[in-house]
């Protein structure tokens, strides 16, 4: 899809949309609006008399041959309130017109930023918006959607003076939608399409188009630097498990300086292992490597962004299988870290995979670590679809994490991992053990787990399992893989 800025008065923009947001106000005909209303011949004045044009969060109004304008259409989008407005709605305000237009068949838009708001944010808020809602997961579908296509999105109500700022926006709008819909792509993938070996494949790839180092570890490495929990759930399966590193080194990183960590869990099929899972559903957990995929992404985004700091993404991969030689109830397994692990239920793998993902991140020299997971159920009882759930062990780093959250339009919620916790993983016959010995708090334990691996560095880990798909479509975004978290980790990683 071509995105391009377009400097010249609305009024004489061709377009087969013209598209702008009002809000929810008395009298929501305000500011370019105001203009709108003017050339068409006060139309939308006498439709917010009337009721029909009220500025509630996103209400569409479509008005075709609007006078006074060389656009085809007019398309309003309710903005709600304007003092709750801000970059993280128009973001959706742009990706909900994108598919309203999208399908009505119409191949071209063009949305006007209001009075005040030609920022370098807003031109890259909207090209996300329209990008991530640009994504369909039809692949594999031979009657695609994506065959209603929109060609062109032109940005508008930017001066010329204006237009500078607006064109870098929009280029770093790019390159994190661009980012965020690879992750999804990598997530909507089916089991049998994205192995362990075939993920490794594409991270691979990935890394050396866009210039970053790449390493991947195979089964005989991975046994050979003993990590014996990653080893031990990828056991039961016939695929082979692979580590893989991706690194961003920037010359001007300085001796000394914070090394970020990301790691990311890739359970490519999470069948639960001998603890299976029900087969209601069970489909579902292919996107078990979503927070593995967050992470490549996030590489992604900053090869091209360039953070003045170093970045070490580790991201463990396997499948979580019943065969013949799978781990069973009950054993006992060696993590890298040499702690020993009484793996109770081969449900709870992911945990397992991170110990040793976030120990072999702190050998390689990662100092800050942060790791993505759709890692429990019970996140999803706590927060549903809405939030992340945040654990973290440093609150200083925590909060910089929830600022980088709201400012990249991700609601995040920070879960609680106090001491007390500790006791439900101690191990009776190992020193510690995968699942609790108590009831409740599941997201925490699983928390506390991956903790233990993670020594005195500052350390956040997301649970995503609520997060990372979307089980109904939005007005801004297809149904299925969301690539969450990956914007608020690129603005964090871009903050230092
Ligand atoms: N991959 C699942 C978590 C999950 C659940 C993700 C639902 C997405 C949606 C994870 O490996 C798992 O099975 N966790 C168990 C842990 C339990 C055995 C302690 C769970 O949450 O039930
Ligand atoms: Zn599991
Ligand atoms: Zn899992």
């Amino acid at each position: 899809m071509q995105i391009t800025l377009e400097s010249k008065p609305f009024a004489g923009i061709e377009t087969e949309a013209l598209v702008s947001y009002v809000f929810e106000e008395t009298d929501p005909i305000q500011g370019r609006v105001s203009e709108i209303d003017k050339l068409a011949g006060g139309l939308l004045g006498k439709l917010a008399k009337s009721g029909e044009l009220t500025g509630k969060p996103l209400e569409f109004t479509l008005i075709h041959a609007p006078a006074g304008l060389k656009a085809a259409r007019l398309l309003l989008v309710g903005a709600g309130k304007k003092e709750q407005f801000n970059s993280a709605t128009l973001r959706r305000i742009g990706g909900a017109a994108l598919r309203y237009l999208k399908a009505r068949s119409i191949k071209n838009f063009a949305l006007v930023v209001r009075e005040g708001g030609a920022t370098e944010e807003s031109a890259q808020v909207v090209t996300e918006g329209v990008l991530t809602a640009d994504f369909e997961p039809d692949k594999y579908k031979t009657d695609k959607k994506s065959d209603k296509r929109i060609e062109s999105v032109t940005i508008a109500g930017y001066s010329d003076s204006e237009r500078g700022r607006g064109e870098k926006g929009l280029a770093k709008g790019r390159i994190i939608a661009d980012s965020q819909n690879f992750a999804r792509d990598l997530v909507n993938e089916p089991s049998n399409k994205m192995t362990p070996t075939i993920l490794a494949q594409k991270a691979e790839a990935m890394a050396k188009a866009a210039g970053l180092s790449v390493e991947i570890l195979d089964e005989k490495k991975i046994a050979a630097l003993k990590m014996g929990a990653l080893l031990s759930v990828a056991q039961g399966s016939v695929e082979p498990p692979r580590m893989m590193i991706i690194t961003y080194n920037p010359p001007t990183a300085k001796p000394g300086a914070p090394v970020i960590g990301l790691i990311g869990k890739a359970v490519t099929f999470d069948t639960g292992g001998i603890s299976i899972k029900p087969a209601d559903g069970m489909e579902k957990m292919k996107y078990d490597m979503a927070g593995g995929a967050t992470m490549i992404g996030v590489m992604r985004a900053l090869a091209s962004l360039k953070p003045g700091v170093k970045v070490i993404c580790v991201v463990p991969s396997t499948e979580n299988m019943p065969g013949g030689r799978a781990q069973k109830p009950g054993d006992i397994q060696t993590a890298m870290s040499g702690k020993t692990i009484e793996v109770l239920n081969t449900d709870a793998e992911g945990r397992l995979i991170l110990a040793d993902g976030v120990h072999y991140a702190k050998q390689l020299g990662a100092t800050h670590l942060i790791d993505a997971a759709t890692l429990t159920g019970a996140i999803v009882v706590a927060l549903a679809g809405v939030n992340v759930g945040v654990f973290g062990s440093d609150q200083s780093f925590t909060d910089k994490l929830l600022a980088s959250a709201k400012a990249a339009g991700e609601r995040m919620w920070q879960m609680p991992m106090d001491d007390e916790y500790r006791e439900f993983i101690k191990g009776t016959v190992a020193d510690i053990q995968n699942i609790s010995s108590g009831k409740g708090a599941g997201a925490t334990i699983g928390a506390m787990f991956i903790k233990e691996f993670t020594g005195d560095s500052p350390w956040i880990h997301l649970d995503i399992a609520g997060t990372a798909w979307n089980d109904d479509a939005k007005p801004w975004l297809a149904k299925g893989p969301t690539g969450v978290a990956l914007r608020t980790l690129v603005h964090l990683v871009m903050s230092y």
